[in-house]
């Protein structure tokens, strides 16, 4: 089988496409041929080692100094190869997680039965699969669980076309909220689509305020573009926030009668299975964005790490 492998920190050109033997499942496990599995911002980061100021190192204390020394691919659909000892049985679809070690760029992997793998339902495409966690669990812990954003309330996803915000926009559309983006003008009709009513070119502004919930994927507002924007009681989320940021969301999360929230998200089973219901529920499909064949690995990595894809980037095996 073929797999991807990460040979240094650097650009999309440090990843190796390899042949590998196909997997034995051990007791308790699943394997899976993978059928599509999504490439990330999340994937470029720990490619390239660019995160957010203050963060490098902690990254490099976490995956490796030198090279990272995780596998690519966070994510994954496809079809169950050999249940195993497991309820799944053969052929059945599936989708799930590999969570931060990695290993769901290639083309059979092996799953804990009891761990982060689902059901596939019709309802969703492999592609779509593949592109449901990444933004949706991000999106839905931070509306949900964080900002409590509730039925009537006013909420600006800034950068709302991308994972995040078009998990955002969906998300919030389902909890009643009234909604205005930001999105460059190619993206516009998307953000409508998604459920924005007004949407303005972030280049350029924001639409006005007040918000009671601002979600700022890329942290292009930060505390003092979001705060003159903030209705009182409101919730800042900053999606992309680096090490000074998060300290201070910690020692300082009320400002002014507002609050200021960054941070990271669940990937566990019950974060995905509350996902999967929002879908049933008729609130949430990802947007699929950019399909690449899996041999086009490299020129995914490159897309993604522009910040700049809509929906969701999906390679196919
Ligand atoms: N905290 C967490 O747990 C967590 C989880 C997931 C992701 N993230 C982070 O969240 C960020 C977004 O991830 P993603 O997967 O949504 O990325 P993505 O799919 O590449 O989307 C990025 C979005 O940001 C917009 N954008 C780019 N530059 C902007 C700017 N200067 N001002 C406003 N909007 C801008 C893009 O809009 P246009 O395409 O219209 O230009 C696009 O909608 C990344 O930094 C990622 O590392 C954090």
């Amino acid at each position: 089988m073929k797999i991807a492998s990460y040979t240094a920190y650097g650009g999309p050109e440090t990843i190796a496409l390899t042949k590998a033997p196909i997997p034995t499942p051990r007791p308790g496990e699943v394997l899976i041929r993978v059928r599509a599995a999504p490439v990330t911002a999340g994937d470029a980061r720990l490619r390239s080692g660019k995160v957010p100021r203050g963060l490098g190192l902690m990254l490099r204390l976490a995956i490796g100094l030198r090279r990272p020394r995780v596998a690519p691919g966070w994510a994954f659909a496809g079809e169950v190869a050999d249940p195993g000892t497991s309820a799944f049985t053969k052929g059945q679809r599936v989708f799930g997680l590999t969570g931060f070690k990695g290993g769901a760029h290639r083309e059979y992997l092996v799953i804990k039965a009891s761990g982060t793998l689902l059901p596939l339902p019709d309802s969703l495409s492999f592609e779509q699969g593949a592109a449901f966690f990444f933004g949706g669990l991000t999106a839905a812990e931070f509306l949900i669980d964080r900002a409590k954003l509730a039925p009537g309330e006013r909420l600006l996803v800034a950068g709302a076309t991308g994972a995040v915000g078009g998990a955002a926009l969906q998300i919030g559309r389902h909890l009643g909220a009234q909604m205005a983006a930001t999105a460059s003008p190619a993206n516009h009709a998307l953000a409508r689509s998604l459920g924005a009513a007004e949407v303005t070119d972030y280049r350029k502004g924001t639409p006005p305020g007040p918000f009671d919930v601002i979600v700022d994927v890329m942290g292009s507002l930060g505390w003092p573009g979001a705060r003159s924007l903030l209705a009182p009681g409101g919730r800042l989320v900053l999606i992309t926030a680096d090490l000074a940021q998060m300290l201070g969301s910690a020692l300082r999360p009320r400002r002014e009668g507002r609050h200021f929230m960054t941070g990271t998200n669940k990937d566990d089973l019950p974060a995905m299975q509350r996902l999967l219901a929002l879908h049933q529920a008729g609130g949430y499909t990802p947007v699929v964005g950019p399909v690449l064949p899996f041999a086009e690995l490299v020129k995914a990595h490159a897309i993604a790490e522009s910040f700049h894809k809509p929906g969701n980037l999906v390679v196919v095996m």
